[in-house]
């Protein structure tokens, strides 16, 4: 089969999609499929990029890029009903990339993650992996999220909502609801990931200038109640012919607060030696098999399909609170995603492999 890795895109998260994608070309077993890497610049032009995979790491703190100059520009047909996706180079021969089986969209954020490539590749009828349109929206927007989660009984944390506009009319209401929730907060805005514009606020003569950094990325704010308890994670694979969907063992995410105030993009992606990835997480047996069922139940809940990496807190009261989920996680072979599999016995290649193979049924 013939699959497009569609990479870079219009959102904050350009870069680490690029990381995401290095992963995936060097994983991906070429004696089994034919490749076409596409990438998407910032300003949303789609181009065929380069089929290599250290030109898309990020290395020395460099973050990658794809740009106009990357490749030529593709222009897509969309067909439906034939389940192929022609990417074409225009002036070339038609079809000379070929049409496509299936797409891996390995798109972080907005404009990748939220529906809306899901929504093109729908229309075109294609295969591909990850998350349907519905699912993504849900797993982007940290509002809608909690509401689809708490609406099915699941545990989601204390949280109010500044909606578009509001901050500007009603400042002192939204002030006051973040005062009931107590300190501190974590505030965020509604639709973006990799902690991109998110501030942990101890004083509230700060939340403006919060708020401020969150609207930057998205006009809808979300703020939380800060939850204390251990940061666990739990990988989440689809499962193979409408079988129950499987749950890695949980990793854990210990952040050394003297560098990092929370686990933000730096800790993330650029200075990772102030933190410590535990994989397996070590947690009593009773809290691995409940954080992997709910793992298992937040991915159901919001009807994902493919992958989903859910994060959730442990609290020294042995409480498992759902914080979020991704429907499509970074995925370097240094991420948690790959990480935690690896340690349940499937190895990046054969991840890579199970996610083509589950686009494709
Ligand atoms: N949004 C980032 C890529 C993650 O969830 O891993
Ligand atoms: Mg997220």
């Amino acid at each position: 089969p013939r699959v497009a890795v569609l990479f870079g895109g219009r959102s904050g998260e350009h870069a680490i999609s690029a990381a995401t994608a290095a992963g995936v070309l060097r994983a991906i077993d070429r004696s089994r499929y034919d490749v076409v890497p596409v990438g998407i610049t910032r300003e949303g032009r789609w181009v065929v990029a380069a089929d290599e995979p250290e030109r898309w790491e990020i290395t020395d703190g460099r973050l990658p890029e794809v740009t106009a100059e990357s490749g030529a520009e593709v222009v897509l047909s969309l067909t439906a009903g034939e389940r192929t996706l022609r990417v074409l180079e225009p002036g070339q021969v038609p079809g000379l990339l070929g049409e496509v089986d299936v797409v891996f969209p390995v798109l972080h954020g907005p404009f990748g993650e939220d529906g809306t490539v899901q929504g093109l590749l729908e229309l075109a009828d294609v295969h591909y992996v990850g998350a349907g349109v519905l699912a993504s929206a849900v797993g982007m927007d940290k509002h809608f999220m909690k509401l689809v989660l708490a609406g099915q009984g699941l545990p989601v944390g204390p949280y109010t909502v500044i909606r578009p506009g509001e901050w500007d009319t009603r400042r002192e209401a939204c002030t006051a609801a973040v005062e009931a929730l107590g300190l501190p907060v974590f505030v965020k805005p509604a639709r973006a990931g990799s902690s991109l514009g998110i501030t942990r606020v101890d004083d509230l003569a700060d939340l403006p200038a919060a708020v401020e950094e969150a609207r930057r990325h998205d006009p809808k704010v979300i703020v939380e109640q800060g939850i204390e308890g251990r940061e666990i994670e739990c990988a989440v694979l689809g499962g193979r012919h409408g079988g129950p969907a499987r749950a890695s063992l949980p990793g854990e995410i210990v952040v050394d607060h003297g560098s990092h105030v929370f686990y933000d993009f730096e800790a993330k992606y650029l200075d990772e030696s102030h933190v410590d990835l535990r994989c397996p997480a070590d947690l009593p047996d009773h809290l691995v098999e409940e954080v992997r069922e709910l793992a298992v139940r937040t991915f159901d809940a919001v009807g994902a399909e493919g992958l989903s990496r859910v994060d959730v807190f442990v609290t020294p009261d042995e409480r498992v609170v759902v914080n979020e989920i991704n429907t499509m996680p970074g995925f370097t072979p240094l991420s948690m995603y790959p990480r935690m599999w690896a340690a349940s016995g499937l190895s990046y290649p054969e991840l890579v492999d199970e996610l083509v193979q589950l686009a494709l049924e």
